[in-house]
């Protein structure tokens, strides 16, 4: 980065000279580390509306007009051409693999697929009735007690088997966690099996009987996996970094992003905006739900709409889409009702003032639950899927900033509004 210009700022009748340094693409930032130092003064900014808290060349979102880069190429360009293997070996490598590379990593993923045997124990101890996500955090937390080999941070070579087992053993964690729900015995990875169809055998296939793969509905799966991959410092990403930034072992911070990816305002929100379109059921009651999402006084919000970032659309939605009425197709299922709902919803909030002037828009969650639906997951796993393919991007994210020297603990400050100082009182006088 390259100083472009200084920004001053005047305050307590002092001024100071911010350095800006610039993008490659989007805002430039002003430069405020050494602020406190100098004017004994915090900047104030609760949500990081404004706040860049990192420099990455990763991902790319430009929310103004839609665009999604992954280490520079447009999600559309990888969600139709490539694969989730290929992009996650961009993602962590930042380049795109020549096809030696590609068959070397997709083989070192391959080897990892499987779990040691007695993390299978730690399931027995949930309720069959536990929320997957649950087990998640449970599951991928407990990892660091088995590989001890892959949890010093300072070894390069350390973090790299970490982030391959990461990225090879979330999909047989989370099938284990929805065989665990349905009763059925956990299956394993098949080794000839892609990704993603290695994903929907231990899903959905049964020792009893051979699975038989659909093309259509794997080619999906992967794409479901392409889009949710990464998505800048995002809320869960967010958490990863700062989990990181303490030394933490990387199986405890994905452990921590997968809690944080829970919350119905993110990654639980696909699970919520099915939920959503399930309550509302048929398109006449849509205006009902319609105003309750602009009532101040009632909390209901439409699931599956609005993006801190993406003020215009969510290039993820669109190709969400794409792929629901490709699986419904595929799958026979021709109306939908949820699906006519959704459309319907999205008609109509897209054409009303509030949404509008607030710049809501379909984000990508709001159809993907249709589609992971169709697949024949139940709503529970909907963020369970989110957080396999998310991972690639939380430990991209992780061992970029590990690779970097100015890493430092993050610790933010804050406004402090409480009493100030006094003495204490006894008790009798109270
Ligand atoms: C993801 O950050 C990422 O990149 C996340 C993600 C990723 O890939 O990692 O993209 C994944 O989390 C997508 C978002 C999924 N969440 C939802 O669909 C939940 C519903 N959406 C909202 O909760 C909300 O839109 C957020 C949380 C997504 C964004 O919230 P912001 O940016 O903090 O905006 P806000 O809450 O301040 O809302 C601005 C205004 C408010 O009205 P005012 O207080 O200004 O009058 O818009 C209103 C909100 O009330 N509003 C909504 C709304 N979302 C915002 N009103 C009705 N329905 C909604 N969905």
């Amino acid at each position: 980065m390259t100083k472009k210009e200084t920004a001053t700022l005047t305050y307590n009748g002092n001024t100071y000279d911010l350095n800006v340094l610039n993008a490659t693409m989007g805002p430039d930032v002003l430069d405020i580390r050494k602020l406190y130092a100098d004017a004994n003064v915090f900047t104030y900014d609760p949500g990081f509306t404004a706040t860049a808290s990192t420099t990455s060349k990763i991902t790319y979102i430009d929310g103004g007009n839609g665009v999604l880069l992954y280490r520079g190429y447009p999600i559309e360009q990888l969600a139709e051409k490539g694969d989730f293997l290929e992009t996650s070996y961009l993602l962590i490598n930042g380049e795109l693999p020549t096809h030696q590379q590609r068959k070397e990593f997709e083989k070192t993923i391959t080897n990892h697929t499987m779990l040691h045997e007695q993390i299978f124990s730690f399931y027995k101890g949930f309720r069959r009735d536990a929320h997957p996500m649950a087990i998640m955090c449970g599951v991928v937390g407990a990892l660091s007690a088995f590989y001890h080999d892959s949890i010093d941070i300072n070894d390069e070579k350390q973090r790299k088997l970490a982030t391959i087992r990461l990225i090879a053993k979330m999909p047989s964690i989370a099938a284990a966690a929805y065989k665990y729900s349905v009763g059925q015995p956990f299956m394993y990875p098949q080794n000839e099996l892609s990704f993603a169809g290695n994903f929907l055998r231990m899903c959905f296939g049964v020792p009893t009987e051979e699975y038989k793969s659909n093309p259509i509905l794997t080619r999906a799966m992967d794409r479901i996996f392409i889009l949710h991959a990464d998505h800048e410092q995002n809320a869960s990403t967010s958490t990863v970094r700062l989990a990181g930034s303490s030394g933490a072992n990387p199986f405890a911070c994905i452990a921590a992003g997968i809690a944080s990816l829970w919350g119905p305002a993110h990654g639980g929100a696909n699970e919520a905006a099915l939920a959503m379109l399930e309550e509302i059921g048929t398109p006449d009651r849509i205006p009902e739900y319609i105003e309750r999402a602009k009532d101040k006084n009632d909390p209901f919000r439409l699931m599956g709409f609005g993006h801190r970032v993406y003020k215009n659309f969510d290039p993820r939605a669109t190709l969400m889409q794409k792929t629901a009425h490709e699986v419904l197709g595929e799958l026979g299922i021709k109306d939908d009702p949820l699906m006519e709902t959704a459309r319907e919803l999205e008609q109509v909030a897209l054409n009303d003032p509030y949404f509008i002037e607030k710049k809501l828009y379909p984000n990508i969650d709001f159809y993907s639950g249709i589609t992971l639906r169709a697949l024949g997951f139940p709503t529970s796993m909907f963020t369970v899927l989110f957080a396999v393919a998310r991972t690639v991007g939380w430990v991209a994210q992780w061992e970029e900033m590990m690779e970097d020297p100015k890493q430092k603990i993050g610790r933010p400050r804050q406004l402090y509004t409480g009493p100030v100082t006094r003495d204490y009182v006894s008790a009798s006088n109270r």
